[in-house]
């Protein structure tokens, strides 16, 4: 099935993922391949960020029927899983700037036979985008998904969004926004990431508050409605409305965070005040970071029916359920988390497992939770001395 076609140039190869059927270009054997050195880009490994799109629009658009902008679509597997895989999608238009990517989109939406649904382009995605609202109407949904930073695409993005639409974004460029690249972060996100346990929480926050601030520009509020991380990339999803109002509502969830590596002590600040810089329970210098999302990053019962979908059709999502379980047992309420071996180093005690930490902690009347960022992580809204007492005591039972 696979092999050279010499009208495209380049080796395919058949693929199966979710009820997909299509083809790629031919991989190369090693597991480490840049999938950005193929003549469209394709990576197998990113089926995650695939699958969860799947089930969150399935589930956020139920009993609607929606159009979708699948804006850097690739090969375009994400258009027609979301074809195949849901009931809600009725049109999409899948785009690409490099005409190879498109041609190879074709054959594929020609293969599973879903011509009649969707629109191939072949466009700058930002251009695509900003005509919408004018020359043509906007999504319910857009997919943003490109190698490396999405903040070129963000307010174009949610410009192509309409009244209630939600537009999915994912950024692959870790290293400046866990703080490895400070400049590069300060530079494409305008915000000033922290190196600290919970780096990667931080990254999200970061992203989901760029892109409240970019759509606050155009008097639109965008807020968070499902978040995560896995592997090299990270994914939000913010639902988007309309009005200054509500857009200046969405601000206030914008701030700064602050943590204290001696005390462990988490702090939040609204935009309009200052960064805490001084540790109000130690009395330690600290830093911070931001313009960051201080609010909840996803809806628990949204992450909990997406589950049970999943759960439903395990041969099209076995490789998500973990991140799934881990994204329906968090408490969004809490910001911030421990690794237990973090917490066992400055105890000198033996690690608990994180469940059975949350579970002690919300015994003793504190909110406690894991968290899908980290196996190993604890949220809680206790003290170090609470913790350091169950350290204390869980310790020396183990
Ligand atoms: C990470 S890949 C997309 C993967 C795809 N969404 C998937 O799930 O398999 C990024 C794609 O964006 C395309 N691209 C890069 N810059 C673009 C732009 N300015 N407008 C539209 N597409 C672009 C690239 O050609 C590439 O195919
Ligand atoms: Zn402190």
């Amino acid at each position: 099935m696979g092999g050279v076609r010499p009208e495209l140039g380049y080796e395919l190869e058949l693929r199966r993922e979710g009820k997909a059927v299509f083809y790629s270009p031919k991989m190369p054997g090693k597991r480490d391949f840049a999938p950005t050195s193929l003549p469209v880009f394709f990576n197998p490994f990113s089926k995650p960020n695939r699958d969860v799109t799947v089930l969150f629009i399935a589930t956020w658009f139920e009993g609607f029927k929606i159009r979708i902008c699948d804006a850097l679509a690739g090969v375009g597997v994400r258009s027609i899983r979301m074809l195949l895989e849901t009931d809600v999608t009725g049109e999409v238009t899948a785009n690409d700037i490099s005409p190879k990517a498109c041609e190879l989109i074709k054959l594929n939406i020609e293969l599973n036979k879903l011509g009649e649904f969707v629109e191939v382009t072949c466009m700058d995605a930002n251009e695509l985008l900003a005509r919408c609202g004018r020359e043509k109407p906007r999504y319910d949904y857009v997919d943003v998904d490109p190698t490396g930073s999405p903040a070129p695409f963000i307010e174009n993005g949610v410009r192509g969004c309409r009244r209630e639409g939600v537009i999915g974004v994912t950024a692959t460029d870790m290293p400046a926004l866990v703080g490895a690249k400070l400049e590069s972060c300060l530079r494409k996100y305008d915000a000033k990431p922290l190196r600290t346990p919970f780096s990667k929480e931080i990254a999200l926050r970061i992203l989901a508050g760029f892109i409240a601030r970019s759509a606050a520009r155009l008097g639109i509020a965008a807020k968070p409605i499902l978040s995560f991380s896995k592997d090299h990339y990270i994914r939000v999803f913010t639902k988007v409305e309309r009005g200054r109002k509500l857009a200046n509502e969405a601000l206030k969830r914008v701030g700064w965070i602050s943590y204290c590596p001696s005390c462990l002590t988490v702090y939040t600040a609204e935009r309009f005040e200052s960064p805490v810089i001084i540790c109000k329970s130690c009395g330690r210098q600290i830093d911070y970071a931001g313009p960051a999302w201080i609010g909840e990053l996803a809806n628990r019962d949204l992450a909990e029916k997406m589950y049970q979908k999943a759960l439903g059709s395990p041969e099209l999502y076995r490789e998500s359920l973990k991140l799934l379980d881990g994204l329906r047992r968090e408490d969004y309420s809490l910001l911030g988390y421990h690794p237990v071996n973090y917490l066992a180093r400055i105890f000198g005690r033996p690690p608990i497992k994180p469940s059975i930490l949350a579970e002690k902690l919300i015994e003793l009347g504190y909110r406690a939770s894991t968290t899908h960022i980290d196996p190993s992580g604890v949220k809680t809204d206790a003290p170090l001395d609470a913790l350091r007492s169950i350290f204390g005591k869980l310790g020396s039972e183990l």
